[in-house]
């Protein structure tokens, strides 16, 4: 049966499929379930890339503080002007995503979510990576609803490896710290990257079990995308293993953007079936999601529009999906949170991100929700 009793090993089998009859069978329930338990509107979150300074160094990401990258950062104004075009848009809700850029301390993040709470009366999720407990606290008196923090991977060694502690801090857990900003009253999302070197299909398994355990409100995942700028961007499959493409002996243009820190062949864990980053993988994923936690607002997210922008974004919509986070970041910035490469709406406006996103949902039968759209998984608990 196919239903969120879904044990491990089933999971991991439903991600090895690929008799299509069988992945149609799975993509209709997934639809099904959807369909019934959030229904046909889907979710608009305007999305505003704050600042793309960050200090940890994650071996796949463009914003690791070692690249050098041009960096940037909005003011307080240009924040609350795209804030205003959420309002404006109808967009129930804004998220206030960057990496961890320190100078966003406590007072100034507290300062916005009051702000944009006055002046638009928005929902307000927060995505500013691993934080002190009190400005999870005071962000939430602030009046921030919603608080997303991937766990990127449950392999802990895979997480250990590609997630260097930043220096002068201790290893956070991040597991730990959604059960806490779940205590302190936000509506919590997590999620993976598919794909990722030396992630196995049972790793993926776990990590979508681990969504079910959690009770997420909110799941999003994306493929892997390899950024050439970064150490997991360079990496070579080589007796078995993914190697990092050593850096020596290569021409300068060639490590442009790139820090001699990471210059070394780094060893990743070997499994015996590497998940793909593909987006029948993706897709696979976004289903199960939606089996395993039916009552979740779960987006078609920027990493699979990466990958084909029509297919993609509708293809996860088609496939248990209910939530599009159009970007609203100012196109001056939009090009410099290269996270990943090919970005997709990385050079239009706004309002060209909207129509597309608008026509698309209208294409697949379904209707732009109205209002902050919390999580039903959220409202049920605590009915
Ligand atoms: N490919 C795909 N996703 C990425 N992210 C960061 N770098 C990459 C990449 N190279 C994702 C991480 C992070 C989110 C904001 O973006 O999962 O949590």
């Amino acid at each position: 049966m196919l239903n969120e009793n879904l044990t491990r090993s089933k999971i991991s089998k439903w991600l090895r499929e690929t008799d299509r009859e069988k992945l149609t069978e799975l993509y209709d329930v997934a639809d099904r379930t959807r369909r019934k338990r959030v229904g046909d509107e889907v979710w608009l979150r305007g999305l505003i890339e704050l600042s793309n300074y960050c200090r940890r160094d994650c071996l796949y990401c463009g914003a690791r503080a070692s690249r050098r990258a041009e960096r940037y950062r909005m003011t307080r104004e240009e924040i609350l002007e795209s804030a205003k075009l959420a309002r404006d848009y109808q967009f129930g809700t804004v998220v206030l995503q960057a990496g961890e850029d320190f100078a966003l301390d406590e007072a100034f993040v507290a300062d916005l979510i009051q702000e944009i709470r006055e002046r638009y009366q928005l929902a307000i999720t927060l995505s500013l990576g691993e934080r002190k407990d009190s400005e999870f606290v005071r962000w939430k008196e602030a009046g921030a609803d919603r608080y997303l923090l991937r766990f990127e991977t449950s392999n802990r060694d895979l997480y250990d490896a590609i997630h260097p502690t930043a220096e002068g801090s201790v290893f956070q857990d991040r597991i730990e710290m959604l059960k806490r900003l779940r205590e302190i009253g936000y509506e919590i999302g997590s999620g993976v990257m598919i794909g990722v070197p030396g992630q196995s299909f049972d790793d993926l398994a776990n990590d979508l079990a681990l969504f079910r355990e959690l009770d997420l409100d909110m799941i999003g995942c994306g493929p892997f995308l390899p950024h050439a700028e970064t150490p997991l961007g360079r990496i070579e499959a080589r007796n078995g293993e993914w190697r990092t493409v050593s850096i020596h002996g290569t021409t300068s243009e060639d490590q442009r953007g790139i820090s001699l820190s990471t210059d070394k062949s780094f060893k990743y864990p070997t499994t015996d079936g590497q998940a793909p980053n593909d987006i029948e993988t993706a897709f696979k994923v976004v289903a199960l999601a939606r089996i395993l936690c039916p009552d979740a607002n779960i987006p078609s997210t920027t990493a699979v529009a990466t990958i084909d922008e029509t297919g993609g974004r509708k293809g996860a919509l088609e496939r248990g999906a209910n939530v599009v986070m159009p970007n609203l970041t100012p196109k001056k910035y939009r090009r410099l949170y290269d996270i990943y490469p090919n970005k997709a709406a990385a050079r239009e406006e706004a309002e060209k991100t909207r129509q597309t996103v608008l026509k698309q949902i209208r294409e697949i039968g379904r209707v732009p929700g109205i209002g902050s759209g919390s999580s039903p998984r959220f409202l049920k608990r605590r009915a």
